[in-house]
């Protein structure tokens, strides 16, 4: 897929003097159906996760609290998206090298995903994944 795919969706923010809400629904907010969620958190300083692409999986990633950045290359271009409130968050296609780097203290990245956990569905090795056209 390539990384033009990749993009940055805006969540709807209900303002509220008591606190302000965001809301995700599948296929209206992100393009997909949701099969499961899943999040990462107490993340050590300097930790990476990620390192690797799926052939399926979609996914959608929200800082719900902190900040982290999302690495994603399509095997020819790479860019970084900055991940850093919860009223957006970054969708990413399926078939893209994904890594998530520098997370701050106490961050928590919420990831909603189209498909259940399947290991045979990850790519981990890097020069495999550029040889594949998925
Ligand atoms: P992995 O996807 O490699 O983490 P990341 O890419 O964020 O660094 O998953 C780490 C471990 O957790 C791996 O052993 C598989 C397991 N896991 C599940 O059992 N279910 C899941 O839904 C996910 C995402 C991971």
């Amino acid at each position: 897929m390539e990384l033009s795919q990749a993009k940055i969706i805006n969540l709807p923010k209900i303002l509220d003097a008591r606190g302000n809400l965001s809301v995700i629904e599948e296929k209206k907010q992100i393009p997909f159906e949701i099969e499961r969620t899943y999040w990462i958190y107490d993340v050590p300083g300097g930790e990476v996760r990620g390192g690797h692409a799926y052939r399926k999986n979609e996914e959608f990633i929200v800082a719900l609290s902190g900040s982290f950045d999302v690495i994603l290359d399509d095997g020819s271009d790479r860019k970084v998206f900055s991940l850093n409130r919860s009223y957006y968050g970054l969708y990413v296609p399926n078939g893209i090298w994904r890594q998530m780097v520098n997370f701050s203290t106490n961050s928590v990245a919420m990831i909603l995903a189209s498909t259940k956990f399947d290991l045979s569905d990850y790519i981990y090795n890097y020069s495999l994944f550029k040889d594949q056209v998925i």
